[in-house]
């Protein structure tokens, strides 16, 4: 099996990197602005997607970049990075210290390495195919809970008001009677570091973007978890919904959300 250690180590140098600017230009000056009525981009979100273009660009000059600020770069093979500058630029705006930098490795379609970090708490949650995944250096792992009652959920709302605005909320009234709590922290990707690191038992979301789940489905699923679409099917960057669990409430999940279509 290759190894992408050397991949890996880049991404969460690149990964802390980017954090420290985006710290670093919040204390000067953020300038918002809007992408659609609810969809918020800053000029740091553009400012450290270019900074993560160049310093990946300078490491892996022949692999291809897809950034949600600034589209996709086509490289020379199957190697393809997923940009997430700001997940959680909502809350960046609004100065609610919830919002990473999620960068991905795509072969051919496929994570094998992902980076996911959280520069107000300074965690950094990563993973590599066949490496494991791992929390600032020790071991991550899904939660053990078997009892949906006993579960604290998380999810996210679609920027639109479209159908699967109106399931996901059918879903969150349901499951919300089911389970301990659902929280919903506005950035996809700390949803997912924190399903695999046994903080939350599940996430479940519609019309996410490559960039937005590319690291942390690797993450959730190295730490032990299973990644799906909410109908059960495999899950990839492109799937039109993602649920992801620590395994053992994932039919019980499956169940309950596709009951609420
Ligand atoms: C958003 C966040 C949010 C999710 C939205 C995403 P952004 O990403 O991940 O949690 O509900 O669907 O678009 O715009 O902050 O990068
Ligand atoms: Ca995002
Ligand atoms: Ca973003």
């Amino acid at each position: 099996m290759t190894s992408y250690y050397r991949e890996l180590l880049a991404a969460e140098a690149i990964a802390r990197r980017a954090g420290k600017h985006i710290l670093r230009e919040r204390d000067l000056q953020v300038r918002v602005s809007l992408k659609g009525p609810r969809d918020l981009v800053t000029n740091v979100d553009r400012s450290t997607e270019v900074l993560i273009k160049e310093l990946l660009s300078d490491a892996f000059p022949d692999d291809g970049i897809l950034g949600e600020e600034y589209g996709n770069e086509d490289g020379h093979g199957q190697r393809r990075w997923l940009i997430d500058p700001i997940d959680g630029t909502q809350n960046f705006a609004h100065d609610v210290p919830l919002f990473c930098v999620s960068i991905a490795l795509q072969v051919q379609g496929t994570s094998v390495v992902g980076v996911i970090y959280d520069p107000c708490r300074d965690e950094l949650f990563s993973a590599a195919t066949g490496i494991g995944a791992r929390q600032d250096g020790k071991p991550l792992s899904t939660s053990s809970c078997a009892d949906l009652s006993e579960s604290l959920l998380v999810t996210g709302f679609p920027t639109r008001q479209d159908q699967a605005f109106e399931i996901t909320l059918r879903q969150f009234d349901r499951l919300t009677r089911r389970g301990r709590g659902i929280r919903r922290l506005g950035s996809a990707a700390l949803d997912l570091a924190y399903v695999a690191a046994g903080r939350l038992d599940a996430f479940w979301e519609y019309g996410l973007n490559p960039w937005d789940t590319g690291a942390g489905y690797l993450i959730v699923t190295e730490a032990g978890g299973v990644v799906t679409d909410v109908t059960g099917s495999p899950f990839s960057v492109d799937s039109p919904s993602i649920l992801a669990s620590n395994g053992l409430l994932h039919s019980d999940l499956l169940d309950l959300l596709r009951s609420s279509h």
